[in-house]
């Protein structure tokens, strides 16, 4: 009945998607604020259509929050679902083949039945919206198994860092059983997947700062320590020949995964080719002693994430500049404590700065890293929906991305989260021509209702 509902819906499902990617709610530049304001109302128009018994815009310091919820029946369990209708910057547009708020729908190869091309298609605005449809499916056809909750959040591209006090000042209305959360990805399409944990994010900006003026390069250079030679040094004293990280401590908290573990890691299908292929790269690179899959989700990294300075103009100038700057990320295992991890970062920096120059670092925001167990009610629930809908048991999968708040709920709320994501990593989420598989959309809808449903049953039991 659910399914012939979503079926008897789809091109609508899908228009009122595109309808939402029009507006361009990019959380950290100022300039769209009223974008995003009127993305918060845009939702909560959608929430009041489909009959819930309470949709609110709550503001916090930064971004709206928005709030629904239905409760069926007190007895029941509920279910709260996360997402976040922020979306990254669209930068750099010239790389877009359409404009990034003008959503179009093209087959790709990997998407033969055709994908939404917008930035947050996938992330998180095309898998946010997925569950208000499945719950519009699920009511209409009275087959709403658990009571919802909704919080859709504005600032998780920023770092939910006012989301964190709202939930701790909203505790009570948040009251839950289970979290579920779609802003992840399966494996592929033929292998569904559900995200067992997350890394967390540690975030700086340093400055080098050289002599108090940009010098001829001729006259000065040889003489005058420059910054961009010495934070190139100091970054790559950062990494050892085995791409092991120096800064000392780093390591310390590290939960180490267990051989049993990595093996059944290594069971979930990975084609190193592949990989390489689809990336225009001859080889991986990374940490030694592990998988290229394992580098990227149960191996803590630091990258840096822009670096500037200097002449970088048309032409050749000769300049000795006064500056350097560079954005460094560093992406954290469990146990790893983003505020500790910064400050081991700050301390080792700038202990490695010569006295030529002077060093700054200036910590962005962060994030703790999650793990959701495996062995759960709730986990079996998700995996017998996945089952259902795929023709497919899922495997559980380390995922190499963050989202904030889902350590806050288990803190604050003490409720444990569903990780069911329907991205890929293909989809280029924060890239250009950003996209989402119209596959991935319905697929998601259909399996929504399926883990309401056996959650329901496995709680009953
Ligand atoms: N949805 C992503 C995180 C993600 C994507 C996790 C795919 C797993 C698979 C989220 O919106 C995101 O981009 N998070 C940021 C962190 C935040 C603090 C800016 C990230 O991971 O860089
Ligand atoms: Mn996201
Ligand atoms: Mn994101």
């Amino acid at each position: 009945m659910t399914n012939q509902y979503i079926q008897e819906n789809k091109e609508r499902f899908l228009s009122e998607l595109m309808d939402l990617l029009k507006l361009p709610s990019v959380s950290a530049d100022p300039k769209f604020d009223d974008d995003v304001k009127a993305t918060a109302e845009f939702l909560k128009n959608r929430f009041s259509e489909i009959g819930v018994d309470r949709v609110e815009i709550i503001q916090t310091k930064g971004h709206p929050v928005v709030y629904a919820e239905k409760i069926i029946d007190p007895n029941l369990p509920t279910v709260l679902v996360y997402g976040h209708y922020d979306v990254q910057p669209a930068d750099p547009i010239e790389l877009w083949d359409s404009p990034p708020f003008e959503p179009v729908i093209k087959k790709t190869e990997i998407h033969p039945e055709g994908a939404i091309f917008a930035r947050g298609a996938c992330d998180d605005k095309g898998q946010m919206y997925m569950h208000l449809k499945a719950y519009e499916a699920m009511l209409k056809t009275d087959s709403l198994h658990c009571n919802a909750k909704f919080i859709i959040e504005g600032e998780e591209e920023v770092g939910s860092e006012n989301l964190e006090t709202f939930i701790a000042e909203y505790k009570d209305m948040l009251d839950a059983d289970v979290i579920l959360v779609s802003d992840t990805g399966i494996i592929a399409n033929d292998v569904p997947s559900i995200t067992s944990g997350l890394r967390g994010l540690s975030y700086v900006e340093v400055e080098v700062v050289g002599p108090n003026r940009d010098l001829h390069s001729g006259l000065y250079g040889g003489a005058v320590a420059n910054p961009i030679n010495i934070l190139a040094d100091m970054i790559a004293s950062l990494q050892d020949e085995n791409k092991h990280i120096t800064i000392p401590g780093f390591y310390d908290d590290v939960l180490e995964c267990s051989n049993e573990e990595r093996t059944e890691m290594a069971k979930a299908p990975f084609s190193e080719q592949a990989y390489c292929e689809a990336l225009d790269i001859a080889e991986t690179d990374g940490e030694k002693g592990f998988s290229t899959r394992e580098r990227a989700t149960i191996r803590p990294t630091l990258d840096v994430n822009g670096i500037w300075g200097g002449y970088t103009g048309e032409g050749a100038k000769t300049v000795l500049p006064s500056k350097a700057n560079a954005k460094i990320s560093m992406r954290l295992v469990p146990n790893q404590d983003p505020h500790k991890i910064t400050a081991l970062f700050q301390k080792h920096f700038e202990s490695i700065a010569p006295d030529s120059v002077k060093v700054t670092v200036m910590p962005h925001h962060g994030g703790e890293p999650a793990l959701t167990p495996i062995d759960s009610l709730e986990y079996k629930a998700a995996s017998l929906a996945m089952e259902e809908s795929f023709g497919k048991k899922p495997v559980p999968v380390r995922s190499g991305g963050s989202i904030p708040i889902i350590s806050m709920f288990e803190k604050v709320l003490g409720l444990k989260t569903i990780l069911l994501g329907f991205g890929l990593d293909s989809d280029a989420i924060h890239s250009p021509n950003e996209h989402y598989g119209l596959y991935n959309f319905y697929k998601g809808i259909e399996t929504i209702p399926l883990f309401y449903k056996h959650y329901a049953a496995i709680k009953k039991s």
